[in-house]
Formats: structure tokens, sequence, C-alpha cells
């Protein structure tokens, strides 16, 4: 089987990289699909620059609903080792549109077959960061069972300890609990990759995730808790047959299958890359002034295991309308 290298970590950089400054161009401007295209094209045309037999395994929809980067297309130069690829051109399509904060373009790379072909429905999710007693927390435990749990293995009162939640109606049950248990709720408005990833920064006060939101995002946030540590479970949840049937086709057998962070991103090597879109408590966003755009990237391997952020100026005509 093909292995991921050294130098798909900057390639990686900079796919993301491209991706974040075509977004930029359509933030604020209340156009979610243009933002999103744009950033789709950019990306497309960044991986194409690469020495790769690359496969989209998560992406922008099946073939009949997306023009590029569906699933089951194939990006790179057509040479070059196997690599799998589960990509988000813009994580946060809703507040790139509304000038609002935590839209990043993200992407996961892997030797082919590493990462799990994750249909586009919803899937269950808890996470937190690493250096915990394994099995800590549990997808099947209650939410108060959980909070005590991490609660002992942090050594902290469940008061102290705070839980992200994407801010959605269909959490109100997930909130009540959390909050009855003793803990505090700090609520993301979109952008669950970077909602798990920030359970591994102590930085952001973040102990746990827990919610439901997209499957595509879980396999990239299980992708980045692969290069950093921590643990996540997934399970997909069904709303009609469908869903069911998109599962079916892309080789899920057990729709009740409680999916381990290895689970999800199993590849032997795992490059992630993430920029910032708008500016985020993970990633400043990207800015743009006197002729020159700024990105800020976040970058995470399994193959040196090093946690890179990089910040990189590209030239810019800003006299142009
Ligand atoms: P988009 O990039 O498609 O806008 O998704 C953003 C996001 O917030 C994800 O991070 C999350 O997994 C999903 O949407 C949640 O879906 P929903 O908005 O339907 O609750």
């Amino acid at each position: 089987m093909d292995k991921l290298d050294s130098r798909f970590i900057f390639s990686a950089a900079m796919v993301t990289e491209q991706a974040a400054i075509a977004a930029y161009d359509w933030i604020g401007r209340g156009e979610k699909e243009e933002a999103d295209q744009a950033a789709v094209t950019a990306m497309r045309a960044g991986f194409n620059a690469i020495h790769m037999r690359g496969r989209v395994v998560i992406g922008e929809g099946e073939r009949d609903e997306a023009p590029m980067l569906y699933i089951g297309e194939e990006v790179g130069t057509g040479e070059g080792p196997q690599i799998d690829i589960a990509l988000d051109p813009l994580e946060g399509t809703t507040p790139t549109a509304k000038g609002m904060n935590n839209a990043i373009a993200v992407l996961a790379l892997a030797p082919r077959g590493g990462l799990l072909h994750a249909p586009d429905t919803y899937m269950q999710k808890i996470a937190v960061g690493p250096g915990l007693p394994k099995g800590v927390v549990d997808l099947d435990a209650s939410i108060a069972d959980n909070l005590h749990s991490l609660a002992k293995a942090k050594r902290v009162a469940v008061k102290n300890l705070t839980v992200c939640v994407l801010e959605r109606p269909r959490h109100e049950d997930v909130v009540e609990q959390i909050r009855s248990a003793g803990a505090r709720v700090s609520f993301i408005t979109d952008g669950d990759v970077a909602g798990v990833i920030n359970t591994t920064n102590p930085s952001t006060g973040i102990d746990l995730y827990i919610g439901s939101g997209g499957a595509p995002e879980g396999v990239l946030a299980a992708a980045a808790l692969r290069c950093i540590g921590g643990q996540m479970q997934g399970r997909l949840i069904f709303r009609n047959d469908d869903e069911r049937t998109r599962a079916t086709r892309l080789g899920i057998t057990d729709f009740d299958r409680k999916y381990d962070r290895d689970d999800l991103a199993s590849g032997e090597s795992i490059v992630f890359a993430a920029t910032g879109v708008t500016q985020g408590n993970l990633l400043d966003g990207v800015t743009v002034s006197d002729g020159v755009a700024r990105t800020h990237t976040l970058i995470m391997n399994t193959i040196d295991c090093a946690w890179r952020r990089m910040r990189a100026r590209f030239p810019r005509d800003t006299s142009k309308g």
C-alpha cells in the first residue's frame, strides 16, 4: 500500500490556503453557494497540481449532485501514490455568507482505504482531548455519566467542565442534560470539525464535544484527532430510506455501528490541514490589505507528528473591483 510522505504535509496546506483565499471574496455577501463553489474550484485546482492518484472519499456530494470534488472523483496528476481524500473546501458556508466566525477550509489525506466512506448524513459524536484514560466517555453512556467520568479523570468538579455543542433545536435535550449535571455549555453556531479539535487545546477551555453534525465532518475531525491525540466516537443517524440507500452504496452494512476514532480515520498515515476563512478560535481568518492576502493554517500529521501553525502571505491585486 502507498504511504504518505512529508511532501504531502506542505502540499495539503497549500491546497487549503488557496480554498480559503477563494472563499474570502465571498465573506459577508449572503451567497453561501457561491462562496462554497469558489472554495471548491480553488481546492480542486490545488489537488490537480499534486503528484498523486487522489480519490475523493468525503466530498461535495454524489456525482449527480456535485460537479466537482464529488465522491469518487479522481484528482491529482494521475501519477504517484494512491491517496484517499476527505475534504470540505468551506466548512461553514453560513458563517462565511454572514460574515461570522469560525469558517475554515479543511482536508485530510490518507493512503487508499484509510478514511471511512461516510455518507452525507448526520452523525452522533462525542470527543475529548488527549491524555485521558481510554473509554473515559462513551456514546452509549448517559451525559451525566460521561461528565462524572471525565471530571474524575481530569480531577475537577463537574461544574468546572465545559461542553461544546452546536446550537440547534435538536440539541435542546442534550443541553438540558449537560446543565442539569452541573457543567457549562459553550455553543458554536457552525463548524464542528473545529469544535472537536478545540477539545485538544486546553486554552479553549473546552473539555468535551457532544452532539450531532455532519458525518463527513466527523471523519475530518477523527483524522485531526488521529494526528494530535484524543478520543472520538461516532454513529451515523439515518432519517429516511434514501440516506440508508446512500450508505449502502458506500459499503456500509451495519447502520447501528459505533465507530471509534480509528475506524473513522484508519490510515496508517494521515495528514490534516485547515486554513481559517473567517476569524475563529482555532485559526485566524484570511485578511487582505496593502496588496497582500494573509492566511493562517493548522497542519497536523502522523508522519513526524508535529502540530504546525503556518502563516503565509500572497501577493494580491486589491485595486480592481
Ligand atoms: P457547511 O460547511 O455545510 O455549512 O456545514 C457546517 C456545519 O456546521 C458542520 O460543521 C456541521 O457538521 C453541520 O453544518 C451541521 O449541520 P446542520 O447545520 O444541518 O445542523
